[in-house]
């Protein structure tokens, strides 16, 4: 996508222009200034459109005018800010989406003419580049003609200070956008292995990248991890990516992310049915993978690590089975009564390493780690658990601005007692009920304590209901909030 930005005084000529209209506190559509003289130029055609559909200018209702009376344009899209005192970023961000969504099924080229003062320009492009994202790298005839935009303009007042911003948040949006095609991307062609070379390409960015294979990760003792990707035939990998934008003595922020390439639940085979959306099993790394992609390349000021754990978890001969008993990275021995609870034998390790490596700060995961946890919240919120209430505000601020809700679930030593076992110092399961804390409770036993959160986003990162911001199967919910959460700890 090209963007640019333009004087207020410069009126588009071409392509699709949005502008925006309030809503009053009698539920009527007001255009601004800028609307006032499209609609002048047009004969009032804007404002019989409005009569006409009866437009309300709720928040991120679009209103589509094509081939406006008197203009070169090929369209107007009206799209409404409902009450301005109700606006805020997340809000913004879906206006920005919507007017996009209805622009680009007209016209290659979208125009923005922002006339209210009151709007920032950021989140509303954030919205239209969330929105433009298309996956269709496999469709060898593209069946979508309409609807790839390739330029956004600006018309503003503040066209410095608009491009100055969007010139940073830009890396945000394409750490998501990045985020999306992994998930997107089936496992014959991202498997442990190819993840892991991908990911060497952070070195362009000022990321530190170290890959992690077998033999290395044999000789370390990361004998949970690799008991999940035994039965694969590709080489796990665990791949660790450092970005230091901040003081060399400050403590990193670590982020750390379940990478299953392809779940199919091992020996403990999950049914058919739907088991393909398991190709986005490593969504948990590709949320945080995108994150440090977006800081790194804005260049935030502050230190990062990121650690993820690569494996494809397949039933075969040399799969672990239930019952088997692993020792992890800690020490701790692990019974696997169900190999279809893999994501927490990987994470077991990967916190484990990433807290004893770089004692850091903060320690956040991410990981779609259960089923459960779409029972308890929909597809609407994550789900997270912490070791650290301090964090719980910060990490409910951080989603609710950039529209990633998050709910804070329990954890709680009395949760603690059914991973026991006789038959090693913890197991992979409990019982049917409360199953996302179960899980989360198994991954606490290999947190010292390091102020941590786990973010369970099964519900959340793929297969979720379409949102103005994302049409697709794959949201990469999270990249957002994980780059917001860290970027209060960005130093002045
Ligand atoms: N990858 C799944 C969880 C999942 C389910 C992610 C649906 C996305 C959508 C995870 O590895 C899993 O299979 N969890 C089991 C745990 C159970 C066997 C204790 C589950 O949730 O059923
Ligand atoms: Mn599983
Ligand atoms: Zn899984």
């Amino acid at each position: 996508m090209k963007y640019t930005f333009k004087n207020l005084s410069e009126a588009p000529s071409k392509g699709a222009a949005v502008y925006f209209a309030r809503q009053n506190n009698q539920e009527e559509a007001l255009l601004d200034a800028q609307g006032k003289l499209a609609d002048e130029a047009t004969d009032r055609q804007l404002s019989r459109a409005i009569k006409a559909a009866d437009f309300k200018a709720a928040a991120a209702s679009t209103l589509e005018l094509i081939a406006p009376h008197g203009l070169k344009l090929d369209a107007i899209i009206i799209v409404g800010l409902g009450k301005v005192t109700e606006l805020n970023e997340d809000a913004l961000t879906d206006i920005g989406a919507n007017a996009f969504g209805a622009a680009q099924k007209i016209s290659e080229r979208v125009n923005f003419v922002v006339g209210h003062e009151s709007i920032e320009v950021d989140p509303i492009l954030m919205g239209a580049a969330l929105r433009g994202y298309k996956w269709d790298k496999y469709q060898t005839v593209k069946k979508v003609t309409k609807g790839r935009a390739n330029e956004i303009h600006v018309y503003s007042d503040n066209q410095a200070a608009d491009k100055a911003a969007w010139d940073s948040k830009q890396h945000v949006a394409e750490g998501v956008l990045y985020a999306r095609d992994l998930i997107n991307e089936p496992s014959n062609e991202l498997n442990p292995e190819t993840y892991a070379q991908r990911l060497r390409e952070f070195s362009k960015i000022g990321i530190e990248v170290e890959l992690l294979g077998e033999k290395e990760l044999t000789k370390l003792g990361f004998g949970s991890l690799l008991s999940v990707g035994q039965g694969s035939a590709y080489e796990s990998h665990v791949v660790v990516m450092q970005y230091n934008g901040g003081d060399k003595n400050d403590a990193p922020i670590a982020l750390v992310g379940k990478g299953v390439t392809f779940d199919t639940g091992g020996i403990s085979i999950k049914p058919s049915a739907g088991m393909g959306d398991m190709k986005g099993d490593m969504g948990g790394s590709a949320a945080v993978v995108g994150a440090i992609r977006a800081l790194a390349a804005r260049k935030a000021k502050v230190n990062v690590v990121c650690v993820v754990g690569l494996v494809e978890n397949m039933p075969s001969s040399t799969a672990t089975k239930p019952g088997d008993v692993v020792t992890s990275l800690s020490g701790q021995t692990i019974e696997n009564l169900n190999t279809d609870a893999e994501g927490r034998l990987v994470l077991a390790d990967i916190l484990w390493y990433t807290q004893e490596r770089f004692n850091p700060k903060v320690m956040l995961n991410a990981a779609t780690l259960t089923g459960a946890i779409v029972v308890a919240l929909g597809v609407h919120y994550g789900g997270f658990f912490t070791n650290d209430e301090t964090l719980v505000a910060k990490m409910k601020t951080a989603g609710d601005q950039v529209g990633e809700p998050i709910w804070q679930m329990p954890l709680h030593k009395f949760y603690d007692k059914k991973i026991d076992t006789p038959n090693a110092d913890v197991k992979n399961m409990a019982d049917r009920w409360g199953g996302a804390i179960y899980a989360a409770q198994f991954l606490q036993r290999f947190v010292n304590d390091t102020p941590w959160v786990h973010v369970d986003l099964a519900g959340t990162i793929m297969g979720a209901d379409k949102t103005p911001t994302n049409q697709g199967w794959a949201s990469a919910y999270g990249v957002r909030l994980f780059e917001r959460f860290i970027s209060e700890y960005e130093k002045d």
